[in-house]
């Protein structure tokens, strides 16, 4: 009974192509790796995903939220058609970008989560989610939503986004935006980068283990830095950094 029961809430994914993987040189001098993560890894994904839940910042906490409950679909086969992808800097987790396919053609882009700042490799890494979409699964068009001021500066202006307004995005039922294969391949020689195949000890070492990021996004320390963040008019943040120095001085 409960056996059959589990047929009908398991979706049943459409072959994808797999995707091939690349690497790519960063202005620090380090190769990042971007290979696909298939659902025996989710979990040491899981486990550097669920901190930056509590990262207010750049909207790290929702789309930190979303991306678990995403992750954590995929692992127990209840959401259809995901295909995650990491980027990795010496085996460290740098990057998760994940995304789906809608129907033959069309794909859309679920998130981009940079773990690593200031490096590009968010951008590097929905590039190459992009890629895998208009070259790998033949989509003509992708759906993309950005949640954070960096991200509609990242997807929206760099890539000319169109409109397509009239289409609610399944990221929380908002207006869509579309990146066609005519935009993706104005954008290719600009922003698209990477080599293949990956050279046999880099891959290897990314396959390997997806290890800790050692320089993650933490909440702020001080609670003053917590009122000044962005986007926090109900001083959340303060509130719940008090608990932390309440419970603190409680074991003093
Ligand atoms: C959007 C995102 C994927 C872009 O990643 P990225 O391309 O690697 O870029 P970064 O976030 O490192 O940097 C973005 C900008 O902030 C600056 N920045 C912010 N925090 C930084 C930090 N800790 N160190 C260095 N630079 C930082 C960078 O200089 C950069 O400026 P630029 O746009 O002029 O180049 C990433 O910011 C992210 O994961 N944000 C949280 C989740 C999110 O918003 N996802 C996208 C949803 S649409």
């Amino acid at each position: 009974m409960s056996v059959d029961l589990e047929k009908i809430l398991r979706p049943i994914d459409h072959d994808l192509a797999p995707y091939e993987p690349k690497y790519m040189m960063l202005a620090s001098g380090e190769a990042v790796v971007v290979r696909q993560v298939f659902r025996d890894e989710i979990p040491d994904l899981l486990k550097h995903v669920e901190p930056l839940i509590h990262v207010e910042r750049d909207f790290y906490d929702v789309v930190a939220a979303r991306v678990y409950a995403e992750l954590l679909g995929y692992y127990k086969h209840r959401f259809q058609d995901q295909y995650v992808l990491a980027l990795q800097v010496d085996g460290e987790l740098a990057a998760i970008v994940n995304g789906r396919e809608v129907k033959p053609g069309l794909g859309l882009s679920l998130h981009t989560l940079a773990i690593r700042r200031g490096l590009r490799i968010g951008a590097h890494g929905f590039a190459a989610k992009m890629e895998y979409h208009i070259d790998t699964l033949g989509h003509d068009e992708v759906l993309i939503v950005a949640e954070s001021p960096i991200g509609f500066r990242r997807w929206m202006i760099e890539y000319k986004l169109e409109k397509r307004f009239e289409i609610p995005h399944e990221l929380g039922g908002v207006p869509s935006w579309a990146l066609t294969r005519e935009l993706f391949d104005r954008a290719r020689s600009k922003l698209v980068v990477g080599r293949r195949p990956v050279p046999p000890p880099l891959l290897e070492k990314a396959m390997e283990k997806i290890l800790p990021p050692s320089d993650p996004p933490t909440p702020p320390l001080d609670p003053l830095a917590a009122t000044r963040a962005l986007y926090d008019p109900t001083a959340t943040a303060l509130v719940q950094q008090r608990w932390e120095m309440e419970k603190g001085a409680g074991n003093a």
